[in-house]
């Protein structure tokens, strides 16, 4: 399926998350889909400690038991968990919640250890300071930031830089052909810094599959009938006319292409410059044998060019004025080595 560079890794373009696993997908059932995306030829798994309240972790240790060496292991500290108890980016609770997930999956070190968020609560300097002492501890091989804004994120690059702690080398951003606000900023700041973007939702949580419809309401059991108003997933935000016709668009060209909606959505992403492995979430087995085969379909430009019409990402001041005003629509790429 191909691969790329990850900072000292080298990860597979499709990554498979395990947030579901050992909770809406049975243990079994997730062994299966993990043996089924290793032959498949997959090497990244991403989990949190906050996934099932480290259930994730634990359904991934007997798995790893037989496969450690074979595979990339990503997994996130910050959300609020029970061991060790409480949430935030505190160094000595980023210390115990990496020691608490090594034991949870039964390994020796994390491939990938991510911040699962912003913590407004503690000194960014002092979060980086304890990241860089576990990747120097040989706990961690390298550092990613997940959810966090632009301006923070190339704060902490700065930070990084001058005090000579382990960079970040990925970002996990929402990102879907119907969530594309990270075009804006972060995703520039990103090609422009050398971070490569895996992004979590790829298929706006289920709705670039087509089995969400204008007139009738989400199936029993799916990720948007039980989403919160609250959630990304909410069905004021995802059920809306733009992204139906984003769908329709991939069910038009995946009809010519002979290919699977999902699979179509997957291509467009796979064709962002920037974009490394966006990282999957099938509950089923079913479902991810139907995503497997997303690095089999190419888009020409012109289809990317399609299916991107529908959904275009929010106009912003100063990018708006930039762009319409002054005629600066592509701003220059930054190159931070200037050479
Ligand atoms: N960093 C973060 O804050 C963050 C947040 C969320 C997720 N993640 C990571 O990203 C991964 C993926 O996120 P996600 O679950 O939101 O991604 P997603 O791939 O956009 O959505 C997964 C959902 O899509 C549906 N689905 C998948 N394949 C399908 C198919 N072939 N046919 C029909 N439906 C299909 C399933 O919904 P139903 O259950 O309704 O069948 C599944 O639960 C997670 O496992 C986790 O590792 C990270």
């Amino acid at each position: 399926m191909g691969t790329m560079t990850l900072g000292p890794l080298q990860v597979t373009r499709l990554s498979l998350g395990t947030m579901l696993m050992g909770g809406r997908t049975p243990r079994d059932e997730a062994h299966r889909m993990l043996d089924r995306y290793h032959e498949a030829g997959g090497n990244f798994l991403d989990t949190a400690d906050v996934y099932g309240d480290g259930e994730s972790e634990r359904t991934l240790a007997p798995w790893l038991a037989a496969h450690r060496d074979e595979v990339v292991v990503a997994t996130k500290v910050g959300m609020p968990v029970s061991d060790p108890p409480g949430e935030g980016l505190a160094p000595d609770r980023v210390r115990a919640a990496c020691d608490a997930s090594l034991r949870r999956m039964g390994i020796d070190v994390i491939d990938l250890y991510q911040v699962h968020a912003p913590d407004p609560g503690t000194p960014l300097e002092d979060t980086l300071e304890a990241l860089d002492g576990l990747v120097r501890a040989g706990k961690v091989r390298a550092l990613g930031a997940s959810n966090f804004p632009a301006w923070l994120l190339a704060w902490a690059v700065g930070l990084q830089e001058r005090n000579g702690w382990a960079p970040f080398v990925s970002l996990q951003p929402q990102y879907s052909l119907v969530e594309r606000s990270i075009e804006v900023e972060i995703l520039p700041f990103c090609r422009a810094a050398g971070i490569g973007v895996i992004p979590w939702g790829p298929l706006g949580a289920g709705f670039l599959t087509g089995k969400y419809s204008r007139d009738t309401e989400p199936p029993a059991g799916s990720r948007m009938a039980g989403a919160g108003d609250d959630l990304e997933e909410a069905r004021h935000r995802r059920a809306i006319e733009r992204n139906f016709r984003a769908v329709d668009e991939a069910e038009a060209i995946a009809r010519e292409k002979g290919a699977t909606i999902a699979q179509v959505a997957l291509a467009w992403l796979l064709g962002v410059e920037g974009v490394v492995a966006p990282i999957v979430g099938p509950r089923t087995f079913t479902q991810l044998e139907d995503l497997l085969g997303a690095t089999d379909v190419t888009l020409t430009e012109a289809e990317h060019t399609r299916l991107a019409a529908h959904t275009p990402p929010p106009e912003l001041y100063p990018y708006r004025m930039l762009s319409q005003q002054l005629g600066l629509g592509e701003l220059a790429q930054l190159n931070r080595s200037r050479s």
